[in-house]
């Protein structure tokens, strides 16, 4: 691997994101001593201002998200220092050879240029950047999601980016893949004996990947109207989830062996037609209702219009292969449910012969034998939960089971450990050039393909939105699609 980049180059610098998780992420990595002492943010983005009154913006960003206990004086006044700010419109040529100059020396030494911008302008900074010499082959570029609205648009966006940089300069950010517990589903399957001979659809019955949120737009929605849970939430972080936990054993941790596998699981998703849809998709939308305790208004009151775009959506998924072939994947997203929580359930099968008697009976001489189930808990609490089957103490002539469970919380295993915010690694492995952790151009358009088919299925069957009033999981709909099936969610 070359010399980590010398310089950070953020568009989109006054934006949320900057300054929520890009700026704090960046200044947690200098508390560290990641970066190198010499290290130069320039940030950019339309509004004129001078250095100045930018670090004293990204001050008062860092107080505010930043836990009180991280935020110290002394770093975040080496912190600000190294922070330039140059205003860039992105159709202004002059702006860019301005931005060069700020640049000037540190070429060799590579830059990493982060993109938080709308999408529509990655092509235009792109080409800004190759006109004002900014390009080289040690030029690095991170963009932000939404690569597109389909497969179609998508491409537009990638070859915007793709006629002027390599596939290994660019990194393409999924943040949940910065998430300590998403890598460690990697640790689970492959640095353990015990589940990878059972990780197949001989054992696994189904499986379960909820994200559930209890916000609502949050003043987003002319980003979020028109788009809509399906693509915010499962074309990119439920995919990419669903593609670790689906994957052959990847050779080695490297950036091409992973990413090779995990896009032939996305490949392997079974496209759904205008006559699936309607047994495997159920679309949401919430309405007036309670969240924690908080009454909150509807998805169409806070746009201020009808509307028919999905703030949930529950999808029953097949991957077509070897392995799983016969085993559901029941995906669910939503805004305003009961709990924020995502979590993966293995449900496994039943032993295959019951030696206690007739099985699944808690009553009426049954033994309480039931199948065995791993929740891989992501967030907001760290667990994993095995249960398994236990003799209940007692005299009785038939032994009666019971389900205890094997748990191992990783916020007590790991607990002096700082849980990092996603955004420090991916900043480290772009810095470092290390793609492992972000999505190469076929994921994207294998995740599109399923997507388009959904959503083509939809139209062609003129699906509309089922409501559900906020602080429950979704309309009823969500409820039967997976009951149907003889299952349940696991809430
Ligand atoms: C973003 C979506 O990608 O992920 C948001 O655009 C969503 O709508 C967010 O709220 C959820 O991220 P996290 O890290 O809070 O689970």
């Amino acid at each position: 691997m070359t010399e980590p980049s010398a310089t950070f180059l953020l568009f989109g610098a006054t934006g949320d994101l900057a300054r929520r998780m890009i700026f704090p992420s960046l200044y947690n990595l200098l508390s560290d001593g990641l970066l190198p002492d010499d290290f130069l943010i320039i940030a950019s983005a339309r509004t004129e201002m001078d250095d100045e009154a930018f670090r004293e913006e990204v001050c008062a960003a860092l107080k505010q998200f930043l836990p009180a206990d991280r935020y110290d004086a002394d770093i975040a006044a080496r912190f600000r220092a190294m922070i330039l700010y140059q205003p860039v419109d992105s159709s202004n040529g002059a702006h860019f050879a301005e931005l060069a100059e700020r640049v000037d020396g540190r070429l060799e030494r590579g830059i990493s240029v982060y993109l938080s911008t709308p999408p529509s302008l990655f092509g235009p900074t792109a080409q800004g950047l190759a006109d004002a010499g900014l390009l080289t082959p040690r030029t690095r570029i991170a963009m932000e999601k939404p690569i597109g609205k389909d497969l179609a648009s998508s491409k537009v966006v990638n070859d915007s980016i793709g006629h002027l940089f390599a596939e290994e300069q660019i990194f393409r950010v999924d943040h949940y893949l910065g998430k300590e517990t998403v890598q460690n589903l990697l640790a689970l399957r492959f640095g353990n004996v015990m589940f990878e001979p059972l990780w197949n659809a001989t054992a696994i019955d189904h499986v379960q990947i909820t994200v559930a949120e209890t916000v609502g737009l949050e003043g987003r929605v002319s980003y979020y109207d028109g788009v809509g849970a399906l693509r915010d939430m499962v074309q990119n972080h439920i995919l990419q989830i669903l593609s670790i936990l689906t994957m052959e054993p990847p050779a080695r941790m490297d950036p091409t062996a992973v990413r090779d596998e995990k896009v032939k699981a996305l490949r392997s998703l079974r496209p759904m037609t205008a006559e699936t849809v309607k047994t495997h998709s159920v679309r949401g939308q919430y309405t007036p209702g309670a969240v924690g305790g908080q009454i909150v208004t509807g998805y169409a009151d806070e746009l201020g219009q009808p509307s028919d775009t999905e703030t949930f959506v529950a999808l029953k998924a097949h991957i077509d292969n070897w392995r799983w072939q016969g085993v559901p994947f029941y995906l669910r997203t939503g805004k305003r449910l009961p709990a924020r929580q995502s979590e993966i359930m293995i449900q496994f099968k039943p032993v295959r012969h019951s030696i206690f008697g007739r099985d699944g009976q808690h009553s009426g001489g049954g033994s309480g034998l039931e199948p065995n189930t791993l929740v891989i808990r992501l967030q907001p609490e760290e667990y994993i939960r095995l249960t398994i089957m236990s003799k209940r103490p007692g005299l009785e002539r038939q032994v009666q089971l019971e389900e205890v469970t094997l748990d191992v919380s990783l916020t007590a295993a790991f607990a002096g450990q700082r849980r990092r915010i996603a955004y420090e690694r991916l900043i480290l492995d772009l810095l470092a050039g290390d793609q492992t952790l972000f999505v190469r151009r076929d994921e994207v358009e294998a995740q599109w393909a399923w997507i388009d088919s959904i959503i083509d299925g939809w139209k062609e069957a003129h699906m509309k939105v089922s409501t559900y009033s906020s602080g429950n999981w979704g309309p009823s709909s969500a409820i039967a699609l997976i009951e149907r099936d003889g299952a349940s969610w696991h809430d």
